[in-house]
């Protein structure tokens, strides 16, 4: 392929939009979606996420992809490129830091998905109960180190995709399983709606009932728009970077914050009618995907091989979205500090490695991990997500509405003038003024809302 640049680039046009939405898509919506939604009040979290993801999932998404491609720079290195010497840098090093943070404890129920793979090829789930599926999900995070195990071999499974390079590492997975995992979720969904007593679970995810959120519940589900869209911390400025200067981004966005959000609804509409008719309380936590769903395969023809296809492309979707994680620190480690990409994966890795550990051993039962009353795991969690995202979304936005300027904003999203990407000055006002103030408010509410 003629490259525009030295660097390593998307193929296709499709090849962005694959890669994009293979980091958005994964556990974030099938696992943590259905987790934050239970635990934060059903239906009016649903709503607010949805309002939330219309309203700031294309702006702050595009921000990123223009700063990336206008720079053609890792995280820290476009905002030195755009305002060197000034505090603007910082919003790429707290991005990267963001990164191994995430990388840590998502790797974490990454590693679960692998045991899944082996439980359902080992047809262990076969002719089990609820509570002798729910019992081999504690025996298995109880076993500490095997949890470990798993994590540090998925962790090596990314750095391994990572080091080969973009071309060939992200870009192959992402384009033929995405729409598979689709597919899939579309029968277990309507597998789920018909089990008896499904009904109540679709209450809970359709009838919005606003008097008990509050402010953590907003702030949740913010936190998780950010976190499901790979918003705020650089992933999409890295991506962005190596895209085509001919490629469309409004599209990008647009497509990626659609496919997004439509496998996330479709993961809760997976797993709550079936939680609810095998009698999984909403609030369950973690148990409640890995136990749903063997439960719905063990009540389907076909079951055996459906869960094996299930479980590869639940760990595949979140291999494309711990790649993208690693990239941003590797693109970062390589290009600032001039280290080579094979031993940069390997630095990141390896501290990775070792966070991830604290994380995953931080989930049994006596664990000494806990600080201020959390776990490391949810720790990890709860800052990057609900906190370190969105603040990191609302400086790219200001960046780019109060530094970066219309006239380079249109420039960039209308391929200097080729395309009339129509909806420019509606967004660009939203990055502007309305994002910035939304997220402000999210925030503010949240603390006194409490
Ligand atoms: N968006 C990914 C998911 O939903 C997780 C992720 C968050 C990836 C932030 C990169 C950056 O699973």
């Amino acid at each position: 392929m003629a490259k525009e640049n030295k660097r390593d680039g998307f193929g296709s046009k499709l090849g962005i939009i694959a890669a994009a939405a293979g980091s958005a898509i994964g556990l974030g919506n099938i696992y943590r979606f259905p987790c934050e939604l239970g635990e934060n009040g059903g239906a009016a979290f649903l709503l607010m996420y949805l309002g939330i993801v219309l309203f700031l999932g294309i702006p702050v998404m595009l921000s990123e992809l223009v700063i990336g491609r206008h720079t053609l720079s890792n995280a820290v290195g476009a905002f030195k490129k755009l305002a060197p010497k000034s505090f603007w840098p910082f919003v790429g090093y707290m991005g990267v830091l963001c990164g191994l943070l995430i990388f840590a404890f998502y790797s974490t129920v990454s590693g679960w998905t692998l045991e899944y793979i082996v439980k359902a090829v080992t047809n262990s789930f076969h002719g089990k109960d609820l509570a002798a599926i729910e019992q081999d999900f504690n025996t298995f995070h109880e076993s500490g180190w095997r949890n470990v195990l798993w994590q540090a071999i998925f962790i090596f499974l990314t750095g391994f995709v990572v080091f080969r390079g973009v071309q060939n590492g992200i870009e192959k997975f992402s384009k033929i399983l995405m729409p598979l995992l689709l597919v899939i979720l579309v029968v277990l969904g309507i597998r789920s709606v018909t089990l008896p007593g499904a009904k109540e679970g679709l209450a809970f995810l359709f009838k919005p009932d606003f008097s008990k959120i509050t402010g953590k519940e907003v702030i949740s589900a913010m936190g998780q728009v950010f976190f499901s869209l790979s918003m705020g911390m650089g992933v999409l400025v890295t991506y962005g970077s190596y895209v085509k200067k001919s490629d469309n981004l409004t599209t990008t966005a647009l497509s990626v914050t659609l496919s997004d959000t439509l496998v996330a609804v479709l993961a809760g509409i997976v797993i709550f009618p079936a939680a609810f008719s095998f009698g999984i309380k909403p609030t369950a936590g973690m148990g409640l995907v890995f136990n749903t769903i063997p439960m719905i395969f063990n009540q389907m023809t076909g079951g055996y091989v459906f869960c094996i296809i299930f479980f590869v492309l639940l760990a595949i979707a979140a291999l494309t979205s711990t790649i993208s994680l690693l990239e941003v620190v590797v693109a970062y480690i390589t290009e600032e500090l001039h280290i080579n990409r094979k031993k940069a994966t390997i630095i990141a890795c390896a501290v990775t490695v070792l966070m991830g550990a604290f994380a995953s051993l931080s989930l049994m039962k006596d664990t000494p991990l806990v600080i201020a009353g959390h776990t490391v795991f949810d720790g990890l969690d709860f800052i990057s997500s609900n906190i370190m995202l969105p603040i990191g979304g609302l400086l790219i936005v200001v960046f780019v509405g109060w530094r970066f300027g219309k006239k380079r904003f249109f420039a960039e999203v209308s391929n200097e003038g080729m395309l009339k990407a129509p909806l420019k000055s509606l967004i660009y006002f939203i990055i502007k003024y309305l994002a910035p103030l939304a997220i402000v408010l999210v925030f503010v509410s949240g603390l006194i809302n409490r």
